[in-house]
């Protein structure tokens, strides 16, 4: 379990955003105001990259702009979430002491530029971080209004220099101990390179073990650590900047703002302890994102143990990064930002609140352009979804979700999966996560994301797509699961290595065989394009699934088939498969149903079906459950639910393009207009519709 969630006392979903005052003249502030109250914005992100001006030089702390910033805020009541600036380095400090640029995968040191741009080992960045937090804390601690405080921003990327290299060596003597077990690890007797000394061991990158690129290496265990050690190295410093805030603040909860998509480079999972609460910024790379963006919050959810999380960054309108920069149609801020709260979601928060006058980020959208206008369609926009968030009050203010399905995410098994020679480099981990993800979420499950080490005990059904590292004691776990009645949903590349990217010297899939009740025997590929058709056959009905990428041989030892290839060499060989578990039973062994205990099933699927295969699948396994939801069959019309103190508020939101009708899955009033809906009724949805039941 994490450690318990502390969140920001508020008494409704936070409303506001990133707001950069800096940059305008002071009677612009009274301008900004005006408007924040015509929105209902109550909240405020500030100094997320004040370095520059909070310390001139080393020496000097100058708080002159960012007091006249929080004593705005203040007066204005608003509740503010506090930087600790150190998203950006000042130029300064970068010129001063190089070694706080980055140095990146080809060897390079950086010079002075742009923001992220730290060495997470520089003991120079560490203490002058560490400093400009401890300043910032004793000077703005007890600040009335102040709801957060915020470490850093967006932590990601990573460095290669010898600062890095260095501390890579000490993780690695905490880690292994002796460097006989760091050989073990690695499997160093292979391309001879056997360590006799923690010092010979370099940094993985283009001058040493890699080619073309980040995930291709000689040695995997090398490069997994190095990943794991940076997400590490950047942990420490949120650890560092934290501890300087509590120096002066026992209480406020403190964050850091997560990316999503999911992001590859930090293992969440592992920070998650450190947070007070979670928070992530939601910029999907298309319009058509909402199972990816539900997955992410889920996944936000998760860190810490279900608790409401806050979403820290949106875009009102458009971003500025991408190549093309749609703006959103209308209709749709409002639902994606419902979809959030629906999610567990405690804040609304955008970025920005005015539009920046220069750099790369001049064209963002913006709650206010450049003119500060109120009468652009964002802002009503903005303006709109701000008094329904404020007429909601605290209504579902800390409420979660009643979860009944897991779906297990593993940084370490994602990473090993791609930076791994012999298998398909165009299976990416989150694509897979991804489709089983939006199968569950297409058949209305409720799910929380989490990681293999959580427990499994809530839940009827365990969704653990392309678990390819089995660590500690997640296998018979996951036999629990069978073991008392639940399900259990795996796919191909499972159970392949263990901690320290090591092969089982067993039959595939490792700790999993007997849960499954197979062994794969061979695993074949084929480039993107190349399909065969897998017959999928059962209760309701037979479905041919072009699947693709991946072609595990499946030998079953005790499980039954539920799918066959159509082509190739193993046409008629198991694709589906399905191990029925009587309750108490031991991995391995086939079992009827126990007397007095329900049967439970582990499903494999050995390939890369495609969407109809996998919702499928899916269905069948939530079916056995009853977690197909009331709004099943509706396409793209979501139903999340949160519940606090027995009280249940349902989210219907609809994304399809077409207007829709369905049948109310409960009676009780909508939130958001006061009217009464009686289950059974029709409700008809236009899309980007959004409906908050308060069940009766
Ligand atoms: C975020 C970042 C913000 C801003 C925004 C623009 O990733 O935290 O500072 O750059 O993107 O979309």
């Amino acid at each position: 379990m994490p450690t318990p969630a502390r969140l920001p006392a508020t008494t409704r979903i936070a409303y506001g955003g990133d707001y950069n005052p800096e940059q305008w003249p002071r009677h612009v502030w009274e301008e900004d105001y005006a408007a924040f109250g015509l929105a209902s914005v109550d909240t405020v992100t500030l100094g997320v990259f004040a370095w520059s001006y909070l310390q001139p030089d080393e020496d000097t702390y100058d708080f002159t702009r960012l007091d006249a910033i929080v004593e705005r805020a203040v007066a204005g009541g608003r509740q503010i979430v506090l930087a600790t600036a150190t998203g950006a380095l000042p130029p300064w400090l970068a010129h001063r002491h190089p070694e706080v640029n980055r140095t990146d995968f080809e060897g390079r040191r950086h010079v002075y530029g742009q923001r992220h741009n730290a060495c997470p080992s520089s003991p120079v960045f560490r203490r002058l971080s560490a400093a400009l937090a401890d300043r910032i804390a004793e000077r703005y601690a007890g600040t009335p209004g102040l709801v957060a405080w915020h470490v850093g921003n967006e932590y990601g990327g990573a460095c290669y220099c010898e600062n890095c290299a260095a501390g890579f060596r000490d993780w690695l003597r905490e880690r292994y101990g002796t460097i006989e077990r760091l050989n073990d690890a690695w499997n160093a007797t292979f391309w001879s390179h056997l360590f006799s000394d923690w010092e010979q061991v370099v940094v993985p990158n283009a001058l040493s073990e890699h080619w073309r690129g980040p995930d291709h290496t000689a040695f995997q265990g090398i490069t997994l650590d190095y990943l794991r050690f940076m997400s590490e190295a950047m942990r420490q410093n949120f650890r560092d900047e934290k501890a300087a805030i509590r120096r002066h603040d026992a209480e406020t909860p403190v964050t850091t703002n997560f990316m999503g998509a999911p992001f590859r480079g930090i293992d969440y999972h592992r920070w998650a302890d450190d947070l007070d609460f979670a928070s992530w910024d939601n910029y999907p790379p298309g319009p058509r994102e909402h199972a990816r963006m539900a997955l992410v919050h889920d996944q936000m959810r998760g860190l810490k143990g279900g608790a409401p999380f806050w979403l820290m960054e949106q875009t009102p309108s458009i971003t500025a990064s991408r190549d093309v920069n749609p703006v959103k149609r209308p209709g749709v801020l409002r639902l994606w930002s419902w979809q959030a709260v629906a999610h567990g979601a405690d804040a609304v928060l955008y970025f920005q609140m005015r539009q920046s006058k220069g750099a790369c980020e001049k064209y963002h959208g913006a709650v206010l352009d450049h003119a500060g206008r109120t009468d652009t369609r964002a802002f009503r926009e903005v303006a709109a979804l701000g008094g329904e968030l404020e007429a909601l009050g605290d209504a579902v203010l800390g409420a979660r979700t009643p979860a009944r399905v897991a779906l297990v995410f593993d940084w370490d098994s994602w990473w090993a999966a791609e930076i791994t020679d012999g298998l398909n480099r165009h299976v990416k981990y989150p694509a897979v996560v991804l489709a089983y993800y939006r199968a569950l979420w297409d058949a209305g499950a409720q799910v929380d994301v989490v990681p293999c080490t959580a427990s499994f005990d809530a839940y009827d059904v365990v969704v653990a797509p392309l678990l390819h590292m089995v660590k500690g004691d997640t296998a018979s776990r996951l036999h629990d699961v069978v073991a008392r009645g639940g399900s259990v949903l795996g796919t191909f590349w499972s159970g392949r290595v263990d901690e320290d990217d090591n092969a089982f010297l067993t039959d595939v899939p490792g700790p999993l065989a007997g849960l499954f009740g197979l062994r794969v025997e061979e695993t074949d590929s084929a480039a993107p394009g190349v399909t065969n058709p897998v017959t999928l056959k059962g209760d309701g009905g037979e479905l041919v699934s072009d699947a693709s990428l991946v072609f595990e041989l499946v030998v079953p030892e005790g499980a039954d088939v539920v799918g066959t290839y159509g082509a190739d060499f193993y046409a008629g060989t198991p694709a589906v498969t399905r191990m029925r578990h009587g309750a108490g039973d031991v991995p391995g062994g086939r079992a009827e149903e126990a007397p007095g205990g329900r049967a439970g099933e582990a499903w494999y699927v050995a390939t890369g079906l495609d969407d109809a295969g996998v919702r499928w699948v899916v269905r069948r396994v939530l079916d056995r459950h009853g977690l197909v939801g009331p709004y099943a069959d509706a396409a793209d019309v979501e139903l999340a639910v949160r519940e606090r103190d027995g009280e249940r508020t349902s989210f219907v939101l609809h994304h399809g393009l077409e207007p829709v009708d369905v049948a109310a899955h409960a009676s009780g009033v909508d939130l958001l207009t006061g009217r009464r809906v009686t289950q059974g009724e029709t409700l008809h949805l236009e899309p980007t519709d959004v409906v908050v039941l308060r069940e009766d």
